[in-house]
């Protein structure tokens, strides 16, 4: 199979075993960097990074991935270029087309992405819109082969909190995917959208994965092997929705208690980060004051947990990150 010249713009752009393929290939450069054996085959490439959201794990994935393998890149955030106030996505997207390999993208519009791609005549990789999160995926999928041993389909995986958003309509999708037992644990309000679970199903009948989407936690996270959370208020949505979310999604915080309830003492604990679990953020200080609680989508005890390998899942952005790179340039 090939990727070569491909965009990774969402996940369903791709067949089950392609997106498998990217696992496979991240785990072999995983392993390559590991024995001192990495052979770089991005050299003389260029990649261009478009934030116009904030990052720390995904700018320093695509950078630091594109170094090792050859490759330069050039940072633009939105106060240091004339995209979208001054330049239309298209026009940009030819401008940089001429000049680069590959764009990274990360904004609030999947619209922009596509749009990014059908005019750049490049790669153009998806860093996080508001819809999906493909990169963070990659890495969830490595982490988890990596710590539960098992084949991806014999794998129970629970998602818990904002469900609507990037992270738990990317989780859905890609575990649907990967043949996996996924269960999405949300109030109503904040379950996926029908687009995303139809995305899904299709997907489940190709690779015999089971959806289970539900408001009800106990039976949502038993049996799990991996139960995944994701911050309450996403990047670029108003902090004046704090308390109502809070008030709409306490009863969804990863606890011990939670962890416990999937009767599996292996279970996994993961993040896609950064998180609110202690007092250390402005954000969690002042939603503290709010709300009084100490904690958000997940506690301290979990996060700082014997099971949490939410820095693992971190690394492995970079590796994942790079895999994406590699394949398609
Ligand atoms: N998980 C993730 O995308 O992290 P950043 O926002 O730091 O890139
Ligand atoms: N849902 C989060 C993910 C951060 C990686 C956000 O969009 O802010």
């Amino acid at each position: 199979m090939t990727l070569h010249g491909r965009s990774f713009l969402k996940e369903c752009d791709f067949t089950p075993a392609e997106w498998a393929s990217f696992v496979d290939l991240a785990e072999q450069l995983k392993a390559e960097r590991r024995s001192g054996t990495e052979r770089q085959r991005l050299i003389g490439k260029s990649i261009a990074l478009i934030f116009e959201k904030t990052s720390t794990r995904t700018r320093c994935a695509f950078e630091l991935a594109a170094f090792q393998q050859g490759a330069h890149t050039t940072y633009l955030d939105p106060s240091s270029s004339q995209i979208g106030h001054k330049e239309s996505v298209a026009d940009t997207a030819r401008v940089l087309g001429r000049m680069f390999d590959g764009i990274e993208f990360r904004g609030d519009h999947q619209s922009d992405i596509e749009k990014l791609s059908e005019r750049a005549g490049v790669p153009v990789f998806n860093g996080l819109t508001d819809e999906w999160h493909p990169t963070q995926m990659l890495a969830d999928a490595l982490t988890i082969r990596e710590h539960t041993n098992k084949p991806f389909s014999d794998v129970a995986h629970a998602y818990l909190g904002d469900a609507r958003f990037n992270t738990g309509r990317s989780l859905l999708v890609s575990s649907a995917m990967l043949g996996m037992d996924v269960r999405i644990v949300a109030p109503k309000e904040f379950q996926p959208d029908s687009e995303a679970i139809a995305i899904a199903n299709q997907f489940a009948a190709q690779t015999g994965a089971r959806i289970t989407i539900t408001d009800d936690v106990e039976a949502g996270v038993r049996g799990a092997d991996a139960v995944s959370t994701d911050i309450w208020v996403s990047m670029g949505e108003p902090k004046e929705v704090w308390q109502d979310r809070v008030a709409a999604l306490r009863d969804y915080q990863v606890s011990q208690k939670t962890m416990e309830l999937t009767g599996n003492s292996k279970a996994i604990f993961m993040h896609c980060l950064p998180s609110f679990h202690d007092l250390e953020t402005q954000v969690g200080r002042s939603v503290y004051e709010l709300t009084g609680m100490n904690a958000l989508e997940a506690t301290d005890e979990v996060f700082e947990g014997p099971n949490s390998v939410v820095f693992d899942q971190a690394e492995n952005r970079m590796h994942t990150i790079k895999a994406v790179m590699v394949a398609t340039l």
